[in-house]
C-alpha cells in the first residue's frame, strides 16, 4: 500500500538532473490534476488517476519542489543590529569591515560561543526555513578564522544536519576574511594546511575575493590547491567591487560564482562557457542598498543562474525565502518560472544533489511544498506566504 499520496490541482516543476540555462530556465513541466505517490521518502509515481490504496492523502491547489537555499552563512552567533543602523546612516559594508567591525564582530562571538550554544542559536533558523519551504540548504564556516574555530563551525554544521530533516551541505569558508594581525599570504598557507582535515566535513571550499578580504592572487593560490585536492570550488565574487573574481571562478571552472553584483561583460561571457553557476542573492543588494546583479544579461547569455538568501547577520539578515523570490522578480527581473528553477533544480546542482532532489520526478526524493489558493506567480508576489504543508523526504510538516 502506498504510504502517501499528494493530489495536486496544479504541479509545477523543472525537470532533470542538469542545471538549466537561458530559455530552458522558464521551461517548467506543468501538470493539472495529478497524484504524486510516495514510498519510503521517494516519489514512485506521478499519475492522472488516483491510486486506490494509500495510507495518507493530502490535497493542494499548487505543488512545487522544496526550495534549495544554496548559499547561507549558518552557523553564526549573535546579531549585528548596529551594523544595520550604521548602514542606514550611510556607512558602507567595506567601511564597517575595514574598521574591524562587520563580520569580525561575529567572529569574536562565534569563537567564544560553546558548541551547545551554537547549536541552540542556529537550530531555530533551520526550523524556520523548513516551515517556509527550504528543504535543503548549504551552511558555511567562515566565522572562526582560525583552525580550531573553523573546525568547530564545521562540527556544528554536522551536528545540525543530524537533528533537522533538511539535507545540509557544508562549505569551508575559512577564507572569509584575513584575521586581524595575520599576514594574508601566511593565512592562505594556514588554510591550505587545513584542507586535509576539512575534507572529513565537506567537499566544498569558498573564498571572499574582495577589496579588504582576499586578492585574486591569494584566491588563485588557495583555490588551485583545493582543486588539486579534489575540492569543488565556490567564490564570493564581484559583490562590492570588481577585482576579477568571477573571471577567476570561470577560469578555474568553479561550481559557482556567488553575488556578481559588479560582474562585467567579459566575465559573463567566460561564465557562460565555463558552466559555472551564478548564484544571485538579491536580498544582499537590498540590505546593502547596492545595485542588483544583471540577471537578465546573465540568463540571456546562457549563464546558469541560481538564487539564494545569503542569510547572515551582516549583509543579509533574511530569513524569508518568499522575499528572496520577490526581489528576484522585482529587481533581477526574473520570471516566476526562472525563479522556481533557480531556487530548486539549479540550486540543487550547485550542491551536487540534483540526482536526488530539486525537481518532482519519479525516483527523486519527495521534497514537496503544498499551497492553497495560490498559483506560481503568488509565490514571489505575496511576501511571507508559507506553504500549508512541507514534505521532506516523505515526512509531512503542517504549518
Ligand atoms: O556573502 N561577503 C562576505 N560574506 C557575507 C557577509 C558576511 C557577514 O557580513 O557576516 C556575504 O555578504
Ligand atoms: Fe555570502
Amino acid at each position: 500500500m502506498i504510504q502517501l499520496v499528494v493530489g495536486a490541482k496544479k504541479l509545477c516543476t523543472p525537470i532533470g538532473n542538469k542545471p538549466r540555462s537561458g530559455q530552458d530556465m522558464s521551461r517548467l513541466e506543468v501538470f493539472n490534476n495529478v497524484y504524486v505517490s510516495i514510498e519510503d521518502g521517494i516519489i514512485v509515481d506521478i499519475s492522472t488517476s488516483k491510486p486506490r490504496d494509500f495510507v495518507r492523502f493530502l490535497e493542494a491547489d499548487l505543488v512545487v519542489p522544496g526550495f534549495v537555499d544554496c548559499h547561507t552563512h549558518i552557523p553564526f552567533y549573535g546579531f549585528r543590529e548596529n551594523d544595520f543602523l550604521k548602514r542606514v546612516g550611510g556607512a558602507t559594508y567595506l567601511q564597517l569591515h575595514s574598521s574591524g567591525g562587520g563580520l569580525f564582530e561575529t567572529v569574536e562571538k562565534v569563537r567564544k560561543a560553546s558548541e551547545r550554544e551554537l547549536v541552540r542559536f542556529n537550530l531555530k533558523f533551520l526550523r524556520e526555513f523548513l516551515k517556509k519551504g527550504v528543504t535543503t540548504l548549504e551552511c558555511k564556516s567562515g566565522y572562526g578564522l582560525d583552525r580550531e574555530s573553523e573546525l568547530k563551525q564545521l562540527r556544528i554544521i554536522r551536528a545540525l544536519s543530524r537533528v533537522v530533516p533538511q539535507d545540509i551541505v557544508a562549505t569551508f569558508l575559512g577564507a572569509h576574511a584575513v584575521p586581524k594581525d595575520v599576514d594574508e599570504a601566511e593565512y592562505i598557507n594556514q588554510l591550505i594546511d587545513m584542507l586535509d582535515e576539512v575534507r572529513d566535513y565537506t567537499e566544498y571550499v569558498d573564498i571572499f575575493c574582495e577589496v579588504g578580504a582576499f586578492s585574486v592572487e591569494s584566491a588563485r593560490t588557495f583555490l588551485s590547491k583545493a582543486a588539486e585536492k579534489g575540492f569543488r570550488l565556490r567564490v564570493h565574487a564581484d559583490e562590492i567591487s570588481n577585482i576579477g573574481a568571477s573571471k577567476l571562478a570561470a577560469e578555474l571552472k568553479a561550481v559557482s560564482a556567488d553575488h556578481l553584483i559588479k560582474v562585467d561583460e567579459e566575465a559573463i561571457d567566460m561564465l557562460s562557457r565555463s558552466g559555472t553557476i551564478a548564484v544571485l542573492m538579491p536580498a544582499t543588494s537590498f540590505h546593502l542598498n547596492e545595485a542588483y546583479a544583471p540577471a537578465r544579461a546573465l540568463i540571456d547569455s546562457n549563464v546558469l543562474v541560481a538564487i539564494a538568501s545569503d542569510f547572515n547577520p551582516g549583509s543579509s539578515p533574511t530569513l524569508e525565502p518568499s522575499f528572496v523570490m520577490h526581489l528576484a522578480v522585482r529587481h533581477l527581473k526574473m520570471t516566476p518560472e526562472e525563479v522556481l528553477t533557480g531556487f530548486t533544480l539549479n540550486a540543487a546542482c550547485v550542491l551536487n544533489l540534483a540526482d536526488r532532489l530539486g525537481t518532482i520526478e519519479v525516483g527523486k526524493q519527495a521534497d514537496l511544498l503544498l499551497y492553497d489558493d495560490a498559483d506560481l506567480l503568488t509565490l514571489p508576489y505575496l511576501v511571507g506566504l508559507r506553504p500549508r504543508v512541507v514534505i521532506k523526504r516523505g515526512q509531512v510538516f503542517e504549518n
